[in-house]
């Protein structure tokens, strides 16, 4: 199923004043089935907004998403969401955790019983579903919001800087692990980061975000086979193309700053 993003358009009134700021102008992409897309924009430019408007968490003032021949409005089952930090019910075990969202979907404890294995399997958390999340590292945490997702058999996988509170070398495992589960399971995946690095290495595409008012300044294309070499030249090169976008693009806002007009 496709997810198509047309014409998003968001203001927030903000808090000091009566005045709008706007956010998000006109941002219109699709994601084919089974891709990998990663979104890197400045800071506050409107990413988690972005995907909470997606995710049908937030209302755009204008435009539309439409998943498959469906608009989306609300949240929806097909569409999982994870976190930068995940939040886990801290009362309940690991393997109670990611049973939650079936419970309450009301399906029958053998049923959840089985699919909750079968998660934690697929993101190698074999043997911790009796832990509580306090017994756990970050990283382990991380995986755990992953698999709560991935039990209810969503289509598509939203992710808001899922690794950014993680050491380096935590961050690469569980990007392995993540592209292990999307090959595994051939979800359509949006990911947001700050990390070049990160966008590159998991992307099929990376879609770069201009600062406010935030539109889609540039998308690259990572035709890249996989599995892929993370010091490859390919990737650097892309890399490197999307570096000097930023750079341009900070410049550029710096302009804009200092001429007042934003
Ligand atoms: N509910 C809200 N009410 C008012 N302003 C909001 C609301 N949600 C977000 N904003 C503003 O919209 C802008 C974009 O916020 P958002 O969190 O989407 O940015 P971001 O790109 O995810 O930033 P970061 O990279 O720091 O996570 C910010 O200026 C924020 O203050
Ligand atoms: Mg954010």
């Amino acid at each position: 199923m496709e997810l198509k993003v047309t014409g998003i358009n968001k203001s927030f009134r903000s808090t000091a004043g009566e005045e709008k700021v706007e956010i998000l102008r006109d941002i219109s992409f699709t994601v084919r089935k089974g891709k990998f897309v990663s979104i890197i924009g400045p800071s506050g430019c409107g990413k988690t907004t972005l995907l909470r408007i997606i995710s049908g968490l937030e209302h755009p003032d204008r435009g539309t998403v439409l998943l498959g021949d469906r608009a989306i409005a609300s949240p929806v089952r097909d569409i999982g969401y994870i976190f930068q930090e995940s939040a886990l019910l801290p009362w309940r075990t690991v393997r109670k955790n990611i049973e939650f969202g079936l419970e309450v979907a009301g399906v029958d404890r053998k049923e959840r019983e089985r699919r909750a294995l079968a998660s934690l399997e697929l993101v190698e958390l074999t043997g911790f579903g009796d832990f509580y999340p306090r017994e756990i590292s970050g990283g382990m945490k991380q995986k755990v919001a992953l698999a709560m997702s991935l039990v209810v058999e969503p289509k598509v996988l939203l992710m808001d800087e899922p690794f950014v509170s993680l050491d380096c070398q935590t961050r690469s495992y569980l990007q392995q692990v993540l592209l292990h589960v999307w090959e595994k399971t051939g979800k359509t995946v949006i990911f947001i980061t700050h990390n070049v690095e990160e966008a590159v290495f998991l992307g099929d595409e990376v879609i770069c975000l201009t600062s406010r008012p935030t539109v889609i300044g540039k998308v690259v294309p990572v035709d890249i086979p996989r599995p892929r070499e993370r010091t490859s030249p390919e990737l650097n090169r892309v890399r490197k193309e999307i570096l000097l976008f930023l750079e341009e693009e900070r410049q550029r806002a710096g302009i804009r700053y200092r001429n007042g007009a934003g």
